[in-house]
């Protein structure tokens, strides 16, 4: 019996599975998605399964259904399924008996490979399938198909093509589109997405390859049905002989930055001649050119290496970074990340808090383009986020929950799951009072501001949205004549299972923060930046609400300490039910909970779903000494579930934090193992995409001991009993830092132009080459 993915211990680049099982059809094709940013395809096997989920995207091209549905990313026509019949029998695993199965995917190249003999009846043959989404061409993926014949005589038909039969849970998001057929061997369909009207171009072609020859005279024939273009093969292989059908395939769509404004028919064309090109060159050296745009961009980037007693430790971090860079949108600052990347159906595409709190940091740090562009698609969502404040009789920039195109506004689903007591829909509520987003989103620009010193984003972007954020806080906060106070009341904080609640501490420190941090940047522009003050002051009306600031700051209600030192999540948690959580905790399941409780209930319940009063602990710590925290964790770890992926990765920070070091680690292996362990439906929906940010926030935040606090950097490691080693790198203000933590000494090395000031340990240290620190 197969216990989870397949690992290799000489080997931290490779996962996969080496039991073939349809039960497990999902999590195999999350955990081994391909992509780049651009597009992203859920590894279905070639032929096709009941329970399969056959999901490919383009990043931002977003439709809504009708106007009972929310916008999401279309399930794109597929390129990858190939139907597959040897002297009639159709490939089915499930028939007959497998010997040798490995399906297995290369992250360091990016390639997928899955071999195996399989024999039914009469027929035997050994297949090897390749595939990959090409990291150095964003509109490329290239398959290859190798049938070796072990049987007698044996009768190969092939049908591929493109397949525009798919929807996303049955949401047909398509036009059928035009079909076309060049040279008789170039196929290509042309849908269009029903309301949103982006035009898509989806391109292949196959080429034969026997004994080194390119197979022209097999029988083939073109057919054209419904939503569906394709060529079917007919071909004889005798024993021992091997056939290698190459596909290679592309998808642009009229969202494409460097085609706009290009008709169909023109986009058209230009796919044609990509393809004809790509051909030319084939499978192999396609992928070679792929891999080494992973290299160069990713892999040889301020490398992590750890020496672990836990192989899969380092294979944790690879697999993250692989995913975090497969599901970003690097290349167009109009897109960002989806909470399931662009690896399921899962959340829709949407992006959430989890960008900005959970993915952001590892970009930040590591590749500030790319974090520029993510930041930058914030700087455009304030036309939606205007929308939504408006709407809810705010001023200033209120963030959606869900955000899709930029300037959608909110795009939060209203009824989920039913209730398992009433069995009604229940109402979501994060769309509408889930509110700390918008701190959250000012958190990931500060950070980015104060990271890279990027000054020039600053000034024209990144200010404004600090601005006009504090703007909504102050429209939004609640005159208390009773208490004499600012409240705000009605919402949902991080725990998601707390709803209606009145001062979340989260929420209301964040929005504090926030307000008090824009006061510092209008006294600092006003004085230091008069033109961008001008500019800006006309636009947000800052004098004014200046004013407005000043008297709201100092009146607004940051939940104190109770006598025992615990911070009350809300102004009613603490007075709720204490309920034994341990059957829930020691599930492999999340949610197991509402297999007993309706969410009204849970409510009433001292039950957190994720980290909220521990995260506020972590991302201000300054805020809060050391004794609190402790007493903090002490108070809220035993009643958190983590039934989100998000939950975690900040426990595991905060113990390795608070010298809980062993405990820590059990927390980031049960997070790497999210998405990587023995839960075979964990990931079904897709990946969780910001515990993959986590993976990269414990090793750096949690073991490397790296923070930026208040604009200053701080590094002060500490490593698991496990880890022997630790070699990252982070980008600190434009210079890159060589960080080698063991358990005796830490080694910054400065390759950078600039003095890099460190404090470690309670001592600031400028570093203009190397620091050495006894441990
Ligand atoms: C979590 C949210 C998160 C969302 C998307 C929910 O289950 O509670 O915090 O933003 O998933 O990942």
């Amino acid at each position: 019996m197969r216990t989870g993915m397949n690992y290799f211990e000489s080997n931290p680049w490779l996962i996969g599975e080496n039991e073939f099982q349809t039960d497990w059809l999902g999590k195999a094709e999350t955990v081994m998605c391909l992509g780049n940013g651009y597009m992203g395809i859920r590894s279905a096997t070639e032929e096709s399964y009941i329970g399969e989920k056959r999901d490919t995207f383009v990043a931002g091209t977003f439709n809504k259904f009708d106007d009972n549905e929310v916008t999401e990313l279309p399930n794109v026509p597929d390129l990858i399924g190939m139907d597959i019949r040897l002297n009639n029998k159709r490939l089915d695993l499930t028939n007959g008996e497998v010997q040798g199965y490995q399906r297995t995917l290369n992250l360091k190249t990016g390639e997928l490979i899955r071999s195996f003999v399989w024999e039914y009846k009469e027929v035997k043959a050994a297949f090897t399938f390749k595939r990959f989404v090409s990291f150095s061409e964003k509109h490329l993926l290239g398959q290859s198909v190798e049938i070796k014949n072990l049987s007698n005589g044996l009768d190969l038909e092939i049908n591929s093509g493109i397949d525009g039969q798919v929807t996303n849970n049955g949401s047909q998001h398509f036009t059928e589109g035009d079909k076309a057929l060049a040279e008789g061997k170039y196929m290509q369909m042309m849908p269009y997405t029903g309301t949103s009207n982006i035009f898509f171009v989806l391109s292949t072609v196959h080429q034969l390859v026997k004994k080194q020859d390119i197979y022209e005279e097999t029988k083939k024939r073109i057919e054209m049905g419904r939503r569906k273009i394709y060529n079917r093969y007919w071909l004889s292989l005798e024993k021992n002989e091997a056939v290698t059908i190459e596909k290679i395939s592309s998808i642009h769509t009229s969202m494409d930055k460097e085609t706009a404004g290009q008709t169909l028919n023109e986009v058209k064309d230009l796919a044609l001649e990509g393809l004809k090109s790509a051909r030319e060159k084939g499978y192999q050296v396609l992928l070679a050119s792929s891999a080494k745009a992973w290299e160069k961009q990713v892999w040889s980037v301020l490398p992590i290496t750890i020496a672990s007693n836990n192989f899969k430790d380092q294979l944790a971090i690879n697999f993250a970074k692989y995913h975090l860079h497969v599901m970003t949108p690097a290349h167009d600052e109009r897109m960002n990340i989806g909470a399931k990347g662009l690896s399921g159906e899962g959340y829709k595409g949407h992006t959430f808090w989890d960008t900005e709190i959970f993915m952001l940091p590892y970009f930040t740090f590591t590749h500030p383009k790319i974090a520029e562009s993510l930041v930058t698609y914030r700087y455009l969502g304030l036309e939606g986020a205007h929308k939504k404040a408006l709407s809810n009789g705010f001023e200033g920039a209120q963030f959606p929950w869900e955000a899709a195109w930029p300037d959608d506004g909110e795009t939060t689903p209203v009824w989920g799951a039913a209730d398992i007591i009433t069995g009604k829909p229940t109402k979501i509520w994060s769309g509408f009072i889930e509110q700390h987003i918008t701190s959250d989103v000012t958190f990931g620009i500060k950070q980015f501001i104060d990271v890279t010193n990027n000054q020039q984003f600053a000034r024209e972007k990144g200010y404004e949205v600090i601005l006009d954020t504090a703007k909504f806080w102050a429209s939004r906060l609640e005159w208390q004549e009773d208490r004499q106070r600012y409240e705000i009341l009605h919402v949902v904080g991080p725990d998601e299972y707390k709803e209606q609640i009145d001062n979340n501490a989260f929420t209301n420190y964040t929005a504090h923060w926030n307000i008090s941090l824009a006061m510092k940047l209008y006294q600092t522009l006003k004085t230091e930046e008069t033109v961008i003050f001008e500019k800006l002051n006309e636009k947000l009306e800052l004098d004014r609400v200046y004013e407005e600031w000043q008297e709201k700051i100092n009146k607004l209600y940051l939940p104190q300490p109770n006598k025992e030192g615990v911070i009350p999540q809300d102004d009613t948690y603490l007075s709720k039910d204490i309920l034994d959580l341990t059957t829930y905790k020691n599930s492999s399941h999340v949610g197991t909970l509402f297999h007993d409780y309706n969410l009204e209930q849970v409510n009433d319940m001292q039950v957190t779903k994720q980290a909220d009063v521990l995260l506020l602990l972590f991302l201000f710590e300054d805020l809060f000494p050391k004794k609190e925290k402790l007493i903090n964790w002490n108070y809220y770890e035993p009643k958190t579930l983590h039934d989100s992926s998000l939950s975690l990765s900040t426990h595991a920070i905060l113990a390795a934090d608070l010298g809980k070091l062993d405990l820590s680690y059990d927390l980031f292996n049960q997070a790497m193992n999210i998405d990587m362990g023995e839960n075979m439906a964990s990931s079904n929906e897709g990946i969780h995409a910001a515990s993959l940010g986590g993976i990269w926030q414990m090793t750096v935040f949690g073991y490397g001991g790296v923070r930026c606090l208040n604009g200053k950097l701080r590094i002060e490691p500490h490593l698991p009993e496990a880890w022997h080693r630790l070699a990252f790198g982070i980008i600190w203000q434009g210079n890159p830092l060589d960080v080698t933590v063991t358990k005796e000494q830490m080694i910054i090395v400065n390759q950078g132009t600039k003095d890099v000031e460190v404090e470690a340990f309670g001592t600031l240290h400028s570093v203009s080459n190397e620091l050495i620190i006894n441990l």
